[in-house]
This record gives C-alpha cells, sequence and structure tokens, in this order.
C-alpha cells in the first residue's frame, strides 16, 4: 500500500503529456473478441484499470501484453473461456464489457454483476435491455448474469439514460447482429466515439457516429486491426489544468485534444485562467485571483462528472461561494469529508456541494475513496500550507499514470511512499 506526502504552496509550472485515454482503452480492449486475431492499441495507459482489464481477457484465453512504450499486444485467436468472474468484476465495473462481444461472437457470456461503488449504486439494468431487445436470454442468478443467444438480431432501443457503459455494450452486440439496430439517447462521450470508428475500421457498418442516434447494420463477420491508436485523456488533461490553476501556476498540455474538453476549457476562462490553444498543445496560466462560478455536470459536452470532485478543490481557492451540483452521481462527494478535514468549508444540500472558498487549507492527512476523489484530495494537498498525507492512493493508480512523477515535473513538492497505514 503507498500513500503521497505532499507539501504544499508551490504553483506547478512545466509541460507534461497527456496519456491514453483510461476510459477509451478499456472499451477498445474487449473489441478484440469481436473477431479473432492479433492487434495492437497504441498509446495505451500504464494504469491499474488497464492490467485489470488485460487479466480479465487473459482469464477468456486472451494473450496480452503491454510494452513499456504503452503499445498493447492482443491476440484473441484462441478464446477458451466466457465468463468474467466476480474477483475481476469487483475490482472494475467495466469488466462488463465483455458481455456484448462474448455474446456476439460465441452466443454466451457468464458475467458477474458489478457491485455499486463508492460514489453509489452503478445499476446495469440499461446494458441487459438493450441485449435482450437484441435477442439474448438473460437471467440473473447468485450475482452472475448468464445470457445465451443462437443469433442476436437488430433491434430498435432507446435508452432512458446516456449511459456509456450501455452503448458500449449494445455497439458491440449490434455490429455483429442480423439486420439493423436503431440506438437513440445513445452516450456521445469521445470514447464511445473512438469505440464506433474502431468497430467500423473492423467493417462494422454504423452511422450517426458522434450523434445520439446511432444506425448500426450487422455484418457476418469484422475483421481484425492490426493497429489502433487509443486517444488522448481528456479527464487526466483537465486534472492536471486545474492543478495548475489550484496552485496559481502555469502549465502546457501537449498531444491534448482540446476539443473534448470544450465544458471545462471555458469554465477555467470564466474563473479567469489565460487559456491558449494550439492544435493539441493547451497552455494555462492562473496568476491572479480566480472568481468562484457554479457547475453542473452533465453528459458530454456538458461538465464531465469525472471532473467535479478536482473542480470542487479548486473552488476552494476561489473568494466566495460556488455550487456544484452533480447530476449523473448525486451521491458523489466522498472526497468532501476529507476536504473538511484540510479546513474545507463546504455544505452538501441534494446533490449540490455549496463551497465557501478564500480560506487557507491547512495540510493534514485525508483519506481516498474513490479515483477521482482520490484527485481531488491531492491536488488539495498541492494547495495547503504544511504537509499533506493521502492515503489509500491505489485508487488514484487506477486511473492517473504515475501522477507523483507528473507533478514533480510540474515543480509540485510530492512523494510516493510506501506503508501499511490505510
Ligand atoms: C463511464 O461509466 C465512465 N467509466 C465513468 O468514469 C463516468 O463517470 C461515467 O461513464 C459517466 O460519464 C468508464 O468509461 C469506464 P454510465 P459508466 O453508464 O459507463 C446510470 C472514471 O472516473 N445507469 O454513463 O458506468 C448510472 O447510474 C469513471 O473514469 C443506469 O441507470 O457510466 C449513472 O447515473 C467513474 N443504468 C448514469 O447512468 C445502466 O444500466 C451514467 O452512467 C447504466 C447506467
Amino acid at each position: 500500500m503507498d500513500k503521497f506526502i505532499i507539501e504544499g504552496g508551490r504553483p506547478l509550472r512545466g509541460t507534461i503529456a497527456v496519456a491514453g485515454s483510461k476510459n477509451a482503452v478499456l472499451a477498445l480492449m474487449p473489441a478484440t473478441l469481436l473477431a479473432p486475431g492479433v492487434y495492437r492499441i497504441r498509446r495505451t495507459p500504464n494504469l491499474r484499470d488497464v492490467w485489470t482489464m488485460s487479466r480479465l481477457l487473459a482469464r477468456l484465453g486472451v494473450h496480452v501484453e503491454l510494452s513499456p512504450g504503452g503499445e498493447l499486444f492482443l491476440d484473441t485467436r484462441s478464446i477458451s473461456s466466457f465468463e468474467a468472474p466476480y474477483e475481476h468484476v469487483k475490482k472494475m465495473r467495466a469488466s462488463i464489457y465483455v458481455l456484448g462481444p462474448l455474446l456476439a461472437r460465441y452466443g454466451r457470456a457468464r458475467v458477474s454483476l458489478p457491485g455499486g461503488c463508492a460514489f453509489g449504486p452503478r445499476p446495469v439494468d440499461l446494458h441487459l435491455k438493450g441485449m435482450e431487445k437484441l435477442g439474448a436470454e438473460i437471467d440473473v442468478e447468485h450475482g452472475y448474469i448468464n445470457a445465451r443467444a443462437d443469433r442476436l438480431r437488430g433491434a430498435t432501443i432507446h435508452l432512458d439514460v446516456p449511459s456509456v457503459g450501455a452503448t458500449v455494450n449494445i455497439l458491440y452486440a449490434a455490429s455483429l447482429a442480423e439486420g439493423e439496430t436503431i440506438l437513440t439517447n445513445a452516450a456521445i462521450e469521445p470514447e464511445v466515439t473512438a469505440l464506433a470508428q474502431m468497430l467500423v475500421a473492423m467493417g462494422a457498418q454504423i452511422e450517426g457516429i458522434g450523434t445520439s442516434t446511432l444506425r448500426i447494420r450487422g455484418v457476418p463477420a469484422l475483421t481484425p486491426l492490426e493497429v489502433i491508436e487509443n486517444i488522448p485523456d481528456r479527464i487526466e488533461a483537465a486534472t492536471y489544468l486545474i492543478a495548475a490553476a489550484a496552485t496559481r501556476g502555469s502549465v502546457r498540455l501537449v498531444h491534448a485534444n482540446p476539443y473534448h474538453l470544450g465544458a471545462v476549457l471555458d469554465k477555467l476562462e470564466e474563473i479567469g485562467c489565460t487559456l491558449d490553444v494550439d492544435g493539441s498543445t493547451i497552455s494555462l496560466r492562473c496568476d491572479g485571483e480566480i472568481t468562484p462560478t457554479n457547475v453542473t455536470t452533465a453528459p458530454y459536452p456538458g461538465f464531465p462528472t469525472d471532473v467535479q470532485a478536482q473542480w470542487i478543490t479548486l473552488m476552494l481557492t476561489a473568494r466566495g461561494t460556488s455550487r456544484i451540483t452533480e447530476t449523473i452521481y448525486p451521491t458523489r462527494f466522498g472526497h468532501v469529508p476529507e476536504l473538511r478535514r484540510l479546513g474545507a468549508e463546504i455544505e452538501i444540500a441534494d446533490s449540490t456541494a455549496i463551497v465557501t472558498g478564500g480560506a487557507t487549507l491547512q495540510g493534514a492527512t485525508v483519506m481516498s475513496s474513490d479515483l477521482r476523489a482520490s484527485a481531488s484530495l491531492v491536488l488539495a494537498g498541492l494547495v495547503a500550507e504544511g504537509t499533506t498525507e493521502v492515503l489509500r492512493v491505489y485508487h488514484l493508480d487506477r486511473g492517473y499514470e504515475r501522477m507523483e512523477e507528473r507533478l514533480q515535473q510540474l515543480g509540485g513538492q510530492i512523494v510516493r511512499v510506501p506503508t501499511d497505514e490505510y
């Protein structure tokens, strides 16, 4: 078990390269099950969640290897199991992404139900409804989803909620179903678009990519892709921009995709940061006061729920009151009690955090509860006076590659130390 020890109060300054997207690669990896072959996914981030997905695919019979340069090699020519056991799914909810491909290609899947997580229930009813609409027989018993389908058939499916995961699973399955599928209220996150583009490159027939209505004409078989390039991680990029703003520093992100960050860049400018976008480079400078503002999370292209926790930390450095309303996961505020330990003044009313910013945060020991909550605590440690220790950084390692090294590159006073405290 590791912890971070952080000395706060220094502005972050410098350049870092944005890593490949965690949430995109977690959707690209299971797509390789749809067509037996040998694949390479470039710009794969070296993260715990990627290791978890790799171990799950290996259990199905896939040969998976991640090179030091971030190239993920997958060989799906000898699938020998169709089961995603609880031991994997409990670590990462995205394990359910093997449901669609196994059903579509092999007609069967046995996938553990994901439990909840630190920020509330994470239902999968829309995933199961989508599979059933495509003709699968689904029963759920003893904590497992048992799914069978001789041949999936195209259907018209509407998602009550634009679920990223349900859209991903339906895209996999509909690509090999007989006939046409119309999916309405589909998620349009960049990670979904990246998957759709990969499937089209494999021979899938998908129209409306990037919109909330997708038309998929099933094909008898897909073709493996030798090389796929992963997209940049927009949430990691947003996290480092916010870290620079919170410490009143300046940062240059290279290999980013500014088009994926519109809502966040707009808010950073609104509060007084100076931004410059040049191709795949985003530069931010924030050397004066910032003004408080209100934010409401929403499905893409709205303000991402995965940036909500980090944004609360930033608003703690703005003199005045700001409101952050969470509409995707109403109870995603595990970071708030920990931030209060640093002296933060935050009230939660319904699913809105009311932040009274401006007070100096005092360093303390805090505990991570989930991936993005831990990022908000690290950022708070960089701002707080004195020493902050962040425990359980394994949460952080799920979605941020060597965060302490990147922050050190930017002048942050942060070290990772092993600990038996947890
Ligand atoms: C994806 O999770 C991301 N994970 C999450 O990022 C992100 O927070 C979330 O999308 C929302 O943007 C990956 O991409 C691996 P959803 P997912 O299905 O697919 C409800 C991170 O920090 N819902 O879009 O699980 C659900 O309760 C992670 O990187 C149903 O009701 O999210 C939520 O309110 C955390 N029934 C809303 O939809 C379902 O069957 C959005 O969930 C599925 C979802």
